[in-house]
């Protein structure tokens, strides 16, 4: 078991983030660890390079995405926790599958499509090449289970054609260079939605501070904020059908679902035929009790900015040497001769 995945160090980490994603670093890790397994998990700060950005800022959220992956449970005693700078094997990796890639493969990507919008000429081509090294940090380390909300399903599905047209142009039949890697994706949390919008997904791009809770929030701005989601006047339904056409309602259903570790048919069973009045400060207590004691720990430590840096030293590392064999053997398929 290989478990591989990646965070941008961009804005601050939400509930979107922490429930689609980052909850699944940490049960993997500890699966992947207990069955002899590996665990990686890296700040794409070479990912961040594709939306304008401020150099400072991106320094000081890389730090910070760090103590809040700590703070949710990610374990740099069980998983190789770097940012991707430190590593240049993903660099060359993503150069040496451009090759493969095609230009046709990356103007489907609907990411590409949202974020470019009009302006495709004025994009930068990082934003265009972008899941190539998503590919690359996959590939370069063998993964089998890539843990990631349901908007990262397209990129990872090229990832595997990308591996599957190397293998099969560059590799023998019997001995196939990447394996290709599964997305592992949270069935109720695989997309959670905007407070303000049930049809937008919960995002740090967002300009509306009241979409979103982050992982930071304190107690009074989390109630504040599900209190103020946008709902419908209806009740709560007794089962899931009648969530159909409900987009926020549903949202907040799959939240508290997520949160309590059950299926949304459990919710509501305890909560249909009740308004928001009702459901929206059990929800807001839920959250608060999640996640008071990460933003605690996180508040603690940021403040060491030498432990950070060394924990990505060391992750960084463990993970340079854990790709060397699949880069040279990519070199060698390709027949890059190399002193
Ligand atoms: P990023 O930084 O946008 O998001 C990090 C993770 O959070 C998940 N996520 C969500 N899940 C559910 N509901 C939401 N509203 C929501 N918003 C974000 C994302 O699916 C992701 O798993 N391209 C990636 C980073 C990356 C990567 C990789 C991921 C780079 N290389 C290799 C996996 C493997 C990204 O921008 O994620």
């Amino acid at each position: 078991m290989r478990v591989v995945s990646g965070i941008q160090p961009t804005g601050t980490p939400h509930l979107g983030n922490y429930l689609g994603a980052i909850v699944n670093y940490v049960k993997l890790q500890d699966e992947a660890h207990a069955s002899g397994g590996e665990c990686f998990i890296f700040l794409a700060d070479l990912h961040a390079l594709s939306m304008p950005h401020i150099p400072a800022e991106l320094t000081a959220a890389t730090r910070e995405m760090v103590a809040t992956l700590v703070a949710c449970g990610v374990d740099p005693g069980k998983t190789v926790l770097f940012n991707q700078a430190q590593v240049p094997a993903h660099a060359e990796l993503q150069w040496l599958l451009n090759g493969t890639a095609r230009m046709g493969w990356l103007n489907r990507m609907t990411q590409w499509k949202d974020k470019a919008g009009k302006n495709r000429e004025g994009q930068s081509i990082a934003l265009f090449t972008y899941p190539v090294l998503q590919a690359a940090d996959v590939l370069l380390y063998q993964a089998t289970h890539v843990p990631v909300g349901e908007d990262q399903k397209q990129h990872l599905e090229l990832a595997r054609d990308i591996a599957q047209k190397f293998n099969n142009d560059f590799c023998p039949e019997d001995a196939p260079l990447f394996t290709l890697p599964e997305p592992y994706i949270p069935p109720a949390a695989a997309r959670i939605m905007s407070l303000r919008d049930g049809t937008a997904k919960m995002s740090k791009s967002d300009p509306s501070e009241m979409s979103r809770i982050n992982l930071v929030d304190d107690a009074d701005t989390i109630m504040k904020k599900i209190k103020k989601a946008k709902t419908d006047p209806e009740p709560l339904p007794s089962e899931d059908a009648g969530l159909e056409g409900r987009a926020e309602a549903a949202n907040l259903v799959a939240i508290y679902a997520a949160l309590a570790q059950c299926d949304v048919a459990k919710v509501l069973s305890e909560y249909g035929g009740q308004g928001f009045g009702t459901f929206k400060p059990a929800l807001g207590e839920l959250l608060i009790e999640t996640l008071a004691p990460i933003s605690a720990r996180f508040l603690e430590l940021k403040q060491d900015r030498e432990a950070l840096d060394a924990i990505l030293a060391r992750g960084a590392a463990r993970a340079r040497e854990r790709g060397v064999p699949t880069l040279d053997a990519a070199y060698k398929a390709l027949g890059l001769v190399r002193g």
